[in-house]
């Protein structure tokens, strides 16, 4: 896949949004960039869905009782590509129900309760903005020498975790928002089985996802270490 350069994107993309009034927010910064310990061989400018835009969709939507498959809330799945694509009018995020909605600042506003973050809002925004391939960046390298949790785990949770397990409801009472809620779940024995899909455990993250192993081992490596 060919991307438009980022930097005349953003230029594009914030002319037009200052040229319509619409009642989303106008203040789209670029995503931050791959959280320290990961070393991107792809392209650095591109928002790939599997890597940034599934996790964010899946914590933040396709959660149960929300638009996961068994639930399906007003008639919406939104756990894989083909159904979020569904919602997007690639290269224009204006025009895209997803985007629309996450950035609305009225009752449509999705979700319901604790809306997504900048971060977040922007990667789909970029996402969408760059054609909203079903894209993923497979050569990650994990840098798997000074692992702590500010440095790996966090970043790792933040994307993946905190959206089911944050909050005031957080799903199966498991709170995973902070160092000492991530050192009870390690503690606890139930998060490598759940991690590595191990028979007897619940497989995390859900919607028929894994980690990659270069994360599932990064987890292993802070809980061998003594979790810094
Ligand atoms: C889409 C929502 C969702 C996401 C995302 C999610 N979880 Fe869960 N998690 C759940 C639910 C719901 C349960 C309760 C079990 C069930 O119903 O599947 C659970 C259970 C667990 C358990 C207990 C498993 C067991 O067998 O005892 C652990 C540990 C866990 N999650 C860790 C994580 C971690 C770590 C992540 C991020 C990598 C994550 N979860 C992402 C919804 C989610």
């Amino acid at each position: 896949m060919k991307c438009q350069p980022y930097a005349i994107t953003f230029i594009l993309a914030t002319a037009f949004l200052a040229s319509c009034h619409h009642d989303a927010d106008l203040t789209i910064a670029p995503p931050k960039p791959p959280p320290p310990g990961f070393e991107f061989k792809c392209s650095h400018d591109t928002i790939y869905f599997h890597n940034f835009v599934l996790p964010v969709i899946i914590s933040g939507c396709a959660k149960s009782g929300c638009h996961d498959e068994a639930t399906k809330k007003a008639g919406l799945f939104l756990g894989n590509y083909e159904s979020i694509i569904s919602q997007v009018t690639p290269f224009d995020p204006q025009e895209s129900d997803l985007y629309k909605v996450l950035f609305s600042n009225s009752e449509r506003r999705m979700p319901p309760g604790t809306p997504l973050n900048m971060n977040q809002k922007s990667i789909i925004y970029w996402w969408i903005a760059q054609g909203a391939y079903n894209n993923r960046c497979d050569s990650i390298v994990c840098d798997s020498s000074n692992v702590t949790y500010a440095s790996s785990i966090a970043p790792i949770s933040q994307a993946w975790c905190t959206g089911c397990h944050g909050g005031s409801k957080p799903a199966n009472n498991l709170l995973l928002e902070t160092y000492d809620e991530m050192v009870a779940c390690a503690n606890s024995g139930r998060l490598m089985g759940a991690l590595r899909h191990e028979s007897g455990f619940f497989p995390m993250p859900q919607g028929g996802l894994t980690l990659s192993p270069c994360e599932i081992n990064l987890f292993q490596i802070w809980i061998n270490t003594g979790k810094p």
